[in-house]
């Protein structure tokens, strides 16, 4: 049996930066995002009694590290389905690795959609959530489209941290501007530099002790459509974590001086312009500019004048995971 599925990256607007448990990835705070449009990740599934291993290509070549924990992922669809069989997976991203857009978010849900469905589970969204998670924290956001809210949770197996849809694309329709920068420096990942902060970074406790206020504050910005406070949070929400990850030791700088440059441009498009625009920077160099679709344009070519900026990509707001017909299949 074979399925395929399509998903697309989202943007933590309030960040999820800490596990309270690495194994099952339940993180230490609840987050919010919005899943994009114009990016996707399509993986098909295949299920083969004659295999011995899982076979995973990522645009067409093999990928021993994404194949493991691609494996990993399924195995808990597995136990769920009770069975042992192998699976061929084909996945293709039609953005940039480069753009750091977190592929593992739209990677790990298309996986499991994919999965789900090979394997005649129909597991609910809630469920597929989970175990997206259990890939990639912040895959467990793009299940849903729109506006997302992800649950810390509270139990130890983990099943109360997941995530639900808060506000539909349509209902609030907003763009995002991805500036891709010149950044050829090794960075650290996610998962070790969560772990980094936890255990070096003084200002990791105010961090956690902060983040139930903010996420409450930007729910309710996001169901009163208030761009204003929406825009004030989360770019308070990011620096503060761009600050944890700052003082911790060694330290984790993901900036370059584009980052700087075209957070600097963005304020000044709001505040000088009145362009409703604000910035978000995940764990690398490129920012996210979050605008109304008419201030796209204006958005886009302000940034892409900046040194440094090599490319700019412009989404609207997107849908949550999806099974495809096998005839999209990458
Ligand atoms: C800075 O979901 O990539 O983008 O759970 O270890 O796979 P793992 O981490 P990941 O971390 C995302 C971190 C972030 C903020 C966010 O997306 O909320």
């Amino acid at each position: 049996m074979a399925a395929t599925a399509q998903a697309q990256p989202n943007i933590a607007l309030v960040k999820y930066w800490g596990k309270r448990d690495t194994r099952l990835n339940l993180p230490v705070t609840g987050s919010l995002s919005v899943t994009l449009d114009a990016l996707w990740t399509r993986t098909r599934v295949e299920l083969d009694a004659s295999l011995r291993h899982d076979e995973l290509r990522l645009n067409g070549a093999e990928d021993p590290a994404t194949l493991a924990r691609a494996s990993a992922c399924l195995d808990l669809l597995r136990q769920r389905a009770g069975t042992a069989q192998r699976a061929r997976i084909d996945t293709h991203n039609n953005f940039p690795t480069a753009a750091g857009l977190a592929s593992s978010a739209s990677g790990f849900a298309a996986l499991v959609v994919a999965a789900d469905a090979a394997l005649g589970l129909a597991l609910d969204r809630q469920t597929l959530s989970m175990l997206a998670r259990q890939g990639s924290g912040s895959a467990a956001r793009s299940l849903f489209g729109g506006f997302v809210s992800m649950a810390a949770g509270q139990r130890d197996d983990g099943a109360d941290a997941v995530a639900q849809p808060l506000l539909d694309a349509a209902a609030w329709p907003l763009a995002v501007v991805v500036a891709v920068t010149t950044d050829r420096r090794k960075q650290v990942g996610s998962g070790a530099g969560m772990e980094r902060s936890r255990r070096t970074s003084p200002f990791y406790p105010a961090w956690v002790d902060g983040a139930a206020a903010d996420l409450a504050a930007a729910q309710h910005a996001v169901r009163a459509r208030d761009f204003a406070a929406l825009a004030e949070l989360s770019e308070h929400n990011c620096l503060k974590m761009h600050a944890v990850m700052q003082s911790s030791r060694p330290p984790l700088l993901y900036w370059d001086g584009a980052t700087v440059d075209c957070m600097q441009r963005i304020r000044a498009l709001r505040e000088d312009a009145g362009e409703p625009v604000f910035f978000t920077v995940d764990a690398g160099a490129q920012v996210k500019a979050v605008c109304t679709p008419d201030a796209a344009p204006r958005v886009a070519a302000a940034l892409a004048e900046l040194p440094g900026v090599e490319q700019v990509l412009s989404s609207r707001l997107g849908e949550g995971a999806r099974r495809l017909d096998d005839s999209e299949a990458p």
